[in-house]
């Protein structure tokens, strides 16, 4: 019926047979004496095609949310004969959005345990889900990509431990996140992870680092050590100093640095280092998990995250002397390393990304308080085979003040070979870049700056002879 609804009869056979069935008989126990209402079932959309529930002789407790997400309807069977039926995210991708996969919950009230039945019809293995034409057209166009359900189900098990992934909003997020790092190398990512009092925190504490004596600073430098501790006073950048944490996870690494700069120790800024950085990391896990997904790579999560090493850096670039024009605080470059994540929220002007078509410099200002930028480096689109575009970025100065942000940078592994996945290797997209390694290309790129751009990493590893 609903596929003749949507004038999709001759795909009634294969529709059900790409379906599987499956019974499940849930019990709720009932409460306690003193209890309250509580939640039998988190509020979640369904994955499959379809639920058809027997609630019949329990008459409380699931409730469905309206598509206006402004109430909860209590689902109770009219009749003895009645059964709920439920559509789930895969039909909603079948029919390209004509219909909704609506929230629900199951709230518990009573003393009495509440025993259910469905029967969920989940998609076949194997089976690649994608809207017929019939359904595509100008006033609805294509929404979703290839759809492949097993990998879905990976994806809202993980991103949730509590049924969060799984509602249409995490299922589109995926998508933009693709589009994004496609067309323009990076997004904005709201995150409320790290309040705006640690975020006060950190910059302070900052602010307090980059004040000590250059002599101090340069203490926590090893030289054979590029990304350890201080960088400053380099004459082509001459507003820019960092102090970098390698593998900012490690309470011992931060707790080191921090004897540095002040032998007597600093727990305040320990502490707000480590617990920023924990929080970035977060944020980074998620964003990889969901970037790895959208390329129908959930096979490579593990490795992938494990593939990485967390760099945390403070940055600060100098305010202008009095009459200055804007100068750069950072030449244009593309990022070598997998991924970076900055928080910029209590500066906005300065950094700018530069657009894929190579015309404009757009102004990469946070739109609110819990924006973090998530920026594209050449590890990556290596990695998936140039799907993603390593945007060209730059730090541009205006003002007196001093720019503080910080950031996570997430680098290959030592030792670690990127090469393309196979998944992302086909006739439309053949295998551009030989095995990549991440020190030898920085290495390359490092004594000359205009070697940190997309055709300088064309030279330096594509396969094909023209580049
Ligand atoms: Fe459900
Ligand atoms: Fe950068």
């Amino acid at each position: 019926m609903i596929m003749e609804s949507f004038g999709l009869e001759k795909y009634i056979e294969e529709h059900l047979n790409s379906a599987r069935n499956h019974l499940q008989i849930f019990k709720y126990k009932g409460l306690g004496d003193k209890t309250e209402e509580t939640l039998g079932f988190k509020p979640h959309i369904d994955r499959q095609f379809l639920t058809i529930l027997c609630q019949n002789d329990v008459v409380d407790g699931l409730e469905i949310k309206t598509k206006n997400g402004e109430e909860w309807i209590k689902a109770r069977p009219s009749q003895d004969t009645s059964f709920l039926v439920i559509a789930g995210a895969s039909l909603h991708l079948l029919l390209n959005g004509g219909v909704f996969p609506p929230l629900h919950q199951v709230v518990i009230t009573g003393k009495k345990d509440r025993y259910v039945a469905c029967l969920f019809s989940p998609p076949r293995e194997g089976l690649i889900i994608n809207a017929p034409e019939e359904v595509v057209d100008d006033e609805h166009p294509r929404l979703y990509k290839p759809f492949d359900f097993e990998a879905y189900v990976k994806f809202s098990n993980r991103t949730n431990t509590n049924t969060k992934g799984r509602d249409l909003s995490s299922l589109k997020m995926r998508d933009q996140v693709r589009r994004a790092l496609e067309d323009y190398g990076c997004f904005e990512a709201l995150f409320d992870g790290a309040s705006a009092e640690l975020r006060k925190a950190l910059f302070e504490a900052s602010e307090e680092a980059f004040d000590l004596p250059l002599e101090t600073k340069l203490s926590t430098k090893e030289s054979d050590e590029i990304y350890k501790g201080y960088v400053g006073q380099v004459s082509t950048i001459p507003l820019y100093e960092g102090m970098g944490f390698d593998g900012a996870d490690s309470p011992e690494v931060v707790d080191e640095l921090t004897y540095k700069l002040w032998p007597q120790g600093n727990i305040t800024f320990s502490k707000n280092v480590q617990s920023f950085t924990e929080n970035l990391i977060s944020l980074d896990m998620k964003v990889r998990t969901m970037i790895m997904q959208s390329f129908g790579l959930d096979k490579y999560i593990e490795e992938h995250l494990n593939s990485a090493k967390n760099h945390f850096r403070l940055l600060k670039y100098r305010g202008l002397d009095e009459n200055t024009e804007e100068q750069l605080g950072l030449d244009p470059h593309i990022d070598r390393h997998f991924l970076t994540i900055l928080c910029q929220n209590d500066v906005v002007d300065g950094l700018e990304i530069k657009t894929k078509e190579g015309e404009d410099w757009i102004k990469a200002k946070p739109s609110q308080d819990s924006s973090f930028l998530v920026i594209a480096g050449a590890s990556l689109h290596v990695l998936l085979n140039g799907r993603v575009f390593p945007p060209l970025h730059r730090v541009v100065i205006t003002g007196k003040k001093d720019r503080h942000t910080a950031g996570l940078f997430l680098l290959p592994k030592e030792g670690l070979i990127i090469n393309a996945f196979e998944e992302v290797v086909d006739g439309e997209h053949p295998r551009l870049y030989k095995p990549f390694d991440y020190n030898a290309y920085f290495k390359f790129t490092y004594t000359d700056t205009k070697k940190r751009d997309l055709s300088a990493l064309k030279t330096y590893c594509s396969l094909s002879k023209e580049d």
